[in-house]
């Protein structure tokens, strides 16, 4: 259903479900139109680049963004959770993509972004649209942080890097934050933010990397659940099928290609040394034609969140209490 064969690739555009609620902001946006398209996905692959940990200089500059960024969400009393990662997040990438200083950030603003983008409407869920008054007040600050020119495309990119990898980072520390091998691998990673590190397993190859831990959350908990595409049954097969399709993600994912105990958070499953490694490749990220733009970079940009996090909330200064799974991280997201 992905990678569906003999349809073009203006065809697999136009074939996203609710077109102006799913993946964009508004009916006209880059993301969903044929012609604008592949331009629009160009363009955010050069800003990625920029960023990529092959780009020494701005890999560095992005985890110094990381760093502040966390720096100035720690909060000075009890904050929810969620909320907490979702400013973060927001600041990272904004600062991180854009170049903006995140001093220049105030917090109540970035307050206002992460509640619009929330209650984004889903596809599959058919929420409400934004009203045009609160894109409007969205546009507005994002004029200010990156220019005008680059304003609305820069929304379109915010929002898709946003919501995944919020929703990952706070899945990634719940899990981490109760267990000393994960915790020390994310702290090694703060320290030395290389690809290298990223990719060590620990403790003589008993103990899981960053990158297998990242990526059996990604497998347990996709960040996007469902893909849907308009069903391309013919008219008169229409009547009898339901007018789209909807790709299970997460199902897929906890099926027994990916090893034994599939309900179970093992991220050893990805050591190549595993009794049964994992050889299928992950669908968080789709598959095929509009697969994500940021499958290689956003899992190692996320465990630098989730890192820097950890790094200062420490258990002495900062500390996470409670049920860090609370039911709220599911109200309203795009069913991830
Ligand atoms: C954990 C992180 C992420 C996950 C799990 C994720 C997941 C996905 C998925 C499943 C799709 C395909 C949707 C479809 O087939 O309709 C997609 C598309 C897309 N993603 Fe991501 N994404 C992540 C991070 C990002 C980031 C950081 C950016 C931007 C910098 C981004 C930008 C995009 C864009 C622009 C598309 C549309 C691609 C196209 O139309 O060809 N994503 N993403």
């Amino acid at each position: 259903m992905l990678r569906p064969r003999n349809v073009d690739h203006r065809a697999e555009i136009r074939s996203r479900v609710h077109l102006h609620e799913h993946f964009a902001l508004t009916s006209s946006s880059a993301i969903l139109d044929p012609s604008k398209h592949d331009r629009f996905v160009q363009d955010t692959r050069k800003l990625i680049d920029s960023i990529s940990p092959q780009q020494c200089a701005g890999w560095q500059r992005f985890v110094k963004c990381a760093e502040k960024c966390t720096e100035i969400f720690l909060p000075s009393r009890e904050v929810d959770f969620a909320a907490f990662i979702q400013s973060v997040t927001f600041c990272i990438i904004i600062t991180g993509f854009y170049g903006v200083d995140p001093g220049t950030l105030s917090p109540v603003d970035v307050a206002f972004m992460t509640n619009a983008l929330n209650h984004h409407p889903d596809g599959i869920l058919r929420q409400t649209p934004h009203y045009p008054g609160e894109l409007y007040a969205m546009r507005e600050r994002v004029c200010r942080w990156v220019g005008r020119e680059r304003a609305s495309q820069a929304l379109e990119t915010i929002l898709p890097a946003y919501e995944s990898m919020w929703r990952l980072a706070a899945v990634t520390l719940a899990y981490a934050n109760g267990n000393q091998h994960m915790h020390n691998a994310f702290l090694d990673f703060s320290e030395n933010p290389t690809q290298k590190q990223f990719r060590s397993f620990k403790v003589k190859n008993t103990r899981p990397s960053v990158e297998a831990i990242i990526n059996e959350v990604l497998r347990l908990h996709p960040p996007i659940q469902h893909i849907a595409r308009k069903s391309r049954h013919p008219l008169w097969k229409r009547l009898f099928y339901p007018a789209q399709e909807i790709a299970d993600i997460g199902a897929v994912h906890r099926s027994c290609v990916y090893g034994t105990r599939p309900e179970t958070f093992d991220a050893m499953r990805f050591h190549p040394q595993h009794e049964r490694p994992v050889k299928m490749q992950l669908l968080a990220f789709g598959h095929g034609g509009l697969s994500c733009v940021a499958e290689e970079w956003a899992p190692m940009a996320t465990a630098l969140i989730v890192a820097k996090i950890m790094d200062r909330v420490d258990d002495v200064g900062f500390v996470l209490i409670g049920k860090a799974f609370d039911a709220r991280m599911y109200r309203n997201t795009r069913t991830g």
